[in-house]
């Protein structure tokens, strides 16, 4: 079956689970930041197995499960939890989740997860809203056979994180009280993290923040015309500027503190974003 095809029968599956509810937008929850999902009311669960040719996660902290319901009114869905080109998934089955929600006709699409600092004025624990980004993972999931559909073949990336969401958060964060700086998201393809010699280069191409994520989705997004907001947080500074190991536990022990931050901006965005 065509990949296209494929996208299609997803879509079909979740349309007939959630009893045809438009989705306004969606949110994927990166490492550790499932809890997020705790606000949405009146929800229908379904498990990324359940949905046809759906990825499924396979990193430690990301649980594969979609959540539909709505958030301060809005009719959203959660993905709680999402695949990386590191699990040995192709550009395409990482970008799959959002042209199967694109197809169910989001606005927006907001994506969180967890990455490194590179820029010494982050601090671990810190939010930071992703103004633009970096794709250095070697790929990109438009390669091949542009589906038209979706849209065209050079899509533009000059506003790739929508800057009228990045002045709706920086009000959110304003009146949350949480403190958030914007910054470059540099992606890397992992899962090894980076040395520190790959750290400075990110530095001096003037990355803030690096990561293995995100980046694809945004593309495909930016694709078909939606919408995209980036909340990165900061879990530990990148390899080698503190000397200390860098280990996938601490990455997490960060993201369940960060959580609770995350979970007001993501919410305070949705109810205050006109879609
Ligand atoms: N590098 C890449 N990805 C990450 C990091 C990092 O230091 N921390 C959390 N995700």
């Amino acid at each position: 079956m065509y990949y296209w095809d494929k996208v299609d029968e997803a879509q079909r599956f979740i349309e007939k689970r959630s009893g045809g509810v438009p989705i306004k937008a969606a949110v994927v929850l990166g490492s550790g930041l499932g809890r997020v999902s705790d606000e949405i009311e009146k929800t229908e669960v379904i498990k990324y197995e359940d949905i046809p040719y759906w990825p499924r996660s396979t990193a430690p902290g990301h649980e594969g499960k979609l959540i539909i319901g709505t958030l301060r009114g809005v009719p959203v869905a959660a993905m709680q939890g999402r695949v990386h080109y590191y699990e040995g998934y192709s550009m395409a089955e990482v970008t799959f989740p959002v042209r199967v929600l694109g197809q169910l006709g989001i606005k927006a699409f907001v994506a969180t997860n967890a990455s490194g600092a590179v820029n010494l004025d982050i601090k671990p624990g810190s939010m930071v809203a992703i103004k633009d980004h970096i794709n250095f993972m070697g790929a990109n999931p438009l390669t091949g056979v542009n589906n038209d559909k979706w849209g065209e073949r050079f899509p533009d990336m000059t506003k790739a994180y929508d800057h009228e969401f990045l002045d709706i958060l920086d009000k959110v964060a304003e009146k949350e009280g949480i403190a958030v700086r914007r910054g470059v998201y540099m992606a890397f393809s992992g899962p090894s993290f980076e040395t520190p010699s790959e750290v400075r280069v990110a530095r001096m191409l003037g990355a803030d923040v690096v990561g293995m994520s995100t980046v694809p989705e945004v593309i495909a997004a930016n694709h078909m015309g939606i919408r995209v907001l980036g909340i990165s947080c900061a879990a530990n500074y990148g390899a080698g500027i503190t000397m200390q190991r860098l280990t996938h536990r601490e990455v997490l022990e960060a993201m369940a503190k960060a959580g609770d931050d995350l979970s007001r901006l993501v919410r305070g965005f949705i109810g205050e974003v006109k879609l």
